[in-house]
């Protein structure tokens, strides 16, 4: 009987070992470097259909960007079709963008998706952007460093933002400034604790089971604590990131600091997840 088990894990090994070429090393040695499927009219009428239901939702209908950032400016900023299919099967690790794998995204339907994204991309970049990035430096200074990092100086209350240039579209960071986005940054949370004594402990969560939560208080301290050692645990409506309204920041002053914001563009790799 032996022989026959040994047979089978044999063939089960072999097909194994079939299946993980296919996917991982007969793909990258076929890859074209230019989208074959460029122009073709019912590929792009088929990206376009998996564009929005994959996509969408964080680089927008129209592809200039949410939460992601605006992806029709990709090839004017230099970026060829290989170096966008790759990034767009592989993700960009440890940040929300994320890996497309096969089987359950063929080649073909990430050319699909590019041939569709090609459609909306300007021939000639945009111009350059109003405001002036030394000024937004300062006014980044005075505002926003007390929270956030950039390289190895700033805050970490609020994320890490090296690189939020590549990260997110300027129009996101312009809601986000103003007050009016309308979602949280994962692991970044507004909570507020509320200790027997009727003492509260405001912060941003860091993570949370259902015995107990961690959090970052307003001193960036990170601490756990247990639910039942509290009185109440309250998710806040409002960022922990105050709003900058017309009041604290003229509309010339945002476009500074936004032009400023885009020209970074991080130095070489994402940040490790933990300095997120
Ligand atoms: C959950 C949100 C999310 C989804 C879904 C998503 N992306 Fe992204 N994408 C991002 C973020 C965030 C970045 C920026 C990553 C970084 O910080 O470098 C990004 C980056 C990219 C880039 C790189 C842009 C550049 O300048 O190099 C491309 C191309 C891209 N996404 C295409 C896609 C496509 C195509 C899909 C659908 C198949 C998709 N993304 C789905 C969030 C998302
Ligand atoms: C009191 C701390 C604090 C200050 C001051 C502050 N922020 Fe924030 N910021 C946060 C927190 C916390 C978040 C994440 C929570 C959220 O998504 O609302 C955040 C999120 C952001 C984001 C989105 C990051 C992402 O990955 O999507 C941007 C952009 C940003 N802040 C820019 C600024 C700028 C520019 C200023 C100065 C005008 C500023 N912040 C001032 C705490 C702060």
């Amino acid at each position: 009987m032996k022989w026959i088990y040994l047979a089978a894990a044999v063939l089960v090994l072999g097909a194994a070992e079939l299946v993980a070429q296919d996917v991982f090393v007969k793909i990258p040695a076929d890859l074209p470097g230019k989208n074959p499927l460029e122009g073709n009219s019912e590929a792009i009428t088929a990206g376009m259909g998996a564009y929005r239901v994959r996509c969408a939702d964080c680089h927008g209908m129209d592809a200039r960007g949410i939460r992601g950032p605006d992806i029709t400016q990709v090839w004017v900023r230099g970026r060829t079709d290989a170096a966008l299919f790759s990034t767009i099967r592989n993700g960009v690790p440890s940040t929300e963008m994320p890996a497309h794998p096969a089987p359950r995204t063929s080649d073909m339907d990430i050319w699909r998706i590019l041939a569709y994204l090609k459609t909306m991309a300007p021939a000639t970049a945009a111009g350059p952007s109003s405001g002036n990035a030394t000024a937004g430096e300062g006014v980044f200074a005075t505002n926003c460093v007390g929270c956030h990092r950039i390289g190895e100086k700033g805050g970490r209350l609020g994320p890490d933002l090296s690189r939020i240039g590549v990260a997110r579209a300027r129009a996101a960071m312009a809601r986000q400034i103003r007050g009016t986005m309308d979602d949280f940054r994962t692991g970044f949370e507004p909570v507020t604790l509320t200790a027997p004594n009727g003492q509260e402990i405001r912060g941003v969560k860091k993570n949370e089971d259902l015995f107990s939560v961690q959090i970052m208080d307003t001193r960036e301290r990170i601490q756990g604590y247990l639910r039942e050692d509290m009185r109440a645990v309250t998710n806040e409506k409002k960022s922990a990131m105050p709003a900058f309204g017309g009041d604290k920041l003229t509309d010339a002053q945002l476009d500074d600091l936004l032009t400023y914001l885009e020209s970074l563009q991080g130095t070489t790799a994402a940040p490790a997840a933990g300095n997120r």
